[in-house]
């Protein structure tokens, strides 16, 4: 397993938690919401990161149900979640930890399988993970369409792209697949998911936003792999200032949510791979 490049000790974790948890959290939590999620479950939410929907997730489920809320780091997780008698946190690397089987009625993971090339192995570990019955729900960005809207200066939606670009490919190298979540939906199925469902959610990023600050956080923690080629310190400076300018839009990153369900009777096999 290659180490996760946008690791969570760094600086530019707590702008890229607050961003994420204020665009998706409320597709998120809509989403979730269509699984019937409820009072008794218990839930798994793994790579929690700032730990939002684990928090949500708890509320929701009540003193009668449980949240197990995993990371391969702590470092960031919201404080509330510590104090809540209903959740417990695991250090936990999905691609090498066991866990249980047919044990909980949710899995939920957002913008984690994206960056693991191990995700189909991973799919199948989450599926013997839900009891028969339980929901699958994943999250991930689409970063194959992420047109710029508005610019002040001509060139600067090639200065986006060229700079953006640079940023996917350090993810790719990465072991990251910047395209998963379009493929998400057949892997449900070829995963034996039943009940399968997906929905995308997106939206437009001013320049001055906490979602441009999401590029601000990921282009600055990898600064050292964009620089170089065909793009200089000084060009990701001004992606930068770009991305502090109102007269500046882009389209949101898509979040494509996908949910499917263990099948009551039999364990569902991979039948990609017969
Ligand atoms: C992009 S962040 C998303 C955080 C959160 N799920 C959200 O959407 O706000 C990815 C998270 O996955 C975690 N992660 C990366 N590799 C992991 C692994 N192998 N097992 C568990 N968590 C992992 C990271 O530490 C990080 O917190």
């Amino acid at each position: 397993m290659k180490p996760y490049v946008l690791d969570n000790l760094a600086d530019e974790t707590v702008d890229r938690f607050r961003a994420l948890e204020t665009c998706y959290d409320g597709a998120t939590r809509d989403f979730l919401r269509q699984t019937g999620v409820e009072s008794g479950w218990r839930c798994l939410e793994i790579g929690a990161g700032g730990g939002s929907v684990g928090l949500w997730l708890s509320e929701t489920v009540g003193p009668g149900g449980g949240v197990t809320v995993t990371d391969i780091e702590d470092i960031r997780l919201d404080s509330a979640l510590a104090d809540r008698a209903n959740v417990s946190f695991v250090r936990h690397d999905i691609v090498n930890d066991a866990l249980p089987e047919a044990e909980f009625d949710l899995i939920h993971a957002r913008l984690v399988l994206i960056l693991l090339p191990e995700r189909l192995e991973v799919l199948r570990k989450l599926v013997r993970a839900l009891r028969p019955g339980g929901w699958l729900v994943l999250e991930d960005f689409d970063c194959g369409w992420t047109p710029v809207l508005m610019t002040p200066n001509e060139g600067d939606a090639a200065l986006y792209e060229t700079v953006h670009a640079r940023f996917l490919a350090a993810m790719t190298d990465s072991g990251a697949d910047v395209l998963w979540a379009r493929k998400s939906f057949a892997a449900f199925v070829a995963a034996g998911l039943t009940e399968i469902a997906s929905s995308t959610f997106g939206m437009a990023w001013r320049g001055g936003s906490v979602g441009a600050s999401l590029h601000r956080a990921n282009t600055s923690q990898l600064a050292d792999q964009i620089v170089g080629g065909d793009v200089t310190r000084e060009m990701l400076e001004r992606f930068w200032r770009l991305l502090d300018d109102p007269a500046f839009a882009v389209g949101s990153y898509p979040l494509v949510s996908v949910r499917g369900r263990r099948p009551l009777v039999s364990v569902p096999s991979d039948r990609s791979s017969r």
